[in-house]
């Protein structure tokens, strides 16, 4: 196996950190290890600390793209964090469809600023759907964002296991979801795990686009929610603090911004009033 040594794991945690804001600990340096051999052995072998210094001299958007995927984690699950799903039925969609609050010409904007595979943004759309009485003529959109080529594309495919489906309710799954039928006929299929698309009555709402977060945010909002789950966990204080800045300029006043359970933005000097825990307001 490849080794990484100390100096080179710096190297590339300077690099993360220019470009994407990640604050890579040297806890991480195992890790980041084996996940570089792995990407080296199968693509015909090579030292790490070769493989770093052509990162370093001239990548290609898409090297960097490459290492950006082997250094993140794309853990996610529909409905994922309950309580920021009943804080947007009581606060946003029940007075919305009993028209006690209104939204300009009744357009809803949604951004799933760390969308990974999907699970969240598709969520965000169900709820949409479940919640406003389609009589009512809302046009929601939810914009789905992330910076990982292997995210976006299992988002785009909107096709899940169904261990992947963890948090999909039975109801929902038979509400929202397809069966995918295996090509007929191929052997493998008939051992193969069921798999289940997202309709296209959820999938036509949603906007998929890759955006680093920490990249301006050209022509994006003004949003009405944004969920911005888990990610922060993995920028610096300085990184964190921009990124909710910049968020809140594309938001409506009043508008919802969630982070991730365990995430805060006490203490960040953000504009942004705490609502309940882990929900803020614009
Ligand atoms: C753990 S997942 C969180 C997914 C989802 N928000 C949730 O809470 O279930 C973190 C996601 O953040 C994305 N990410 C990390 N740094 C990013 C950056 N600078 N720009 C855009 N996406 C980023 C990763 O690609 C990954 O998909």
């Amino acid at each position: 196996m490849s080794t990484l040594t100390e100096s080179t794991f710096k190297r590339i945690a300077e690099l993360s950190r220019r470009r994407w804001g990640l604050s890579l600990s040297e806890r991480k340096l195992p890790l980041v290890a084996n996940r570089l051999s792995a990407h080296l052995r199968k693509h015909g072998g090579g030292e790490i600390e070769d493989y770093v210094q052509r990162l370093e001299r001239n990548p290609t958007e898409e090297d960097m793209l490459v290492l950006f995927d082997l250094l993140s984690t794309n853990v996610t699950s529909f409905f994922r964090d309950a309580a920021h799903f009943a804080f947007l039925e009581r606060e946003l969609y029940t007075p919305l469809a009993r028209s006690t609050i209104a939204v300009p010409g009744r357009r809803l904007r949604l951004w799933s600023g760390a969308c990974s595979t999907g699970a969240e943004p598709y969520s965000m759309a169900m709820q949409a759907i479940e919640l406003l009485p389609s009589a009512m003529g809302f046009d929601v959109k939810v914009l789905a964002t992330d910076l990982s080529n292997s995210a976006l594309d299992a988002c785009r495919a909107a096709t899940y296991t169904d261990a992947q489906l963890t948090g999909l309710s039975p109801e929902r799954r038979a509400r929202f979801m397809d069966k995918v039928t295996p090509p007929s006929g191929a052997a493998a299929s008939a051992r193969a795990e069921p798999m289940w698309r997202v309709k296209n009555e959820v999938r036509k709402l949603v906007e998929i686009r890759r955006q680093n977060l920490v990249d301006p945010y050209h022509g994006l909002g003004p949003f009405d929610v944004v969920f911005l789950r888990n990610v922060m966990i993995y920028f610096d204080r300085e990184t964190r603090r921009e990124v909710v800045t910049r968020m809140h300029a594309v938001m409506r006043p009043g508008g919802i911004f969630a982070v991730g359970s365990a995430e805060t933005l006490s203490g960040l000097d953000v504009p942004f009033k705490n609502s309940a825990a882990s929900i803020y307001l614009r």
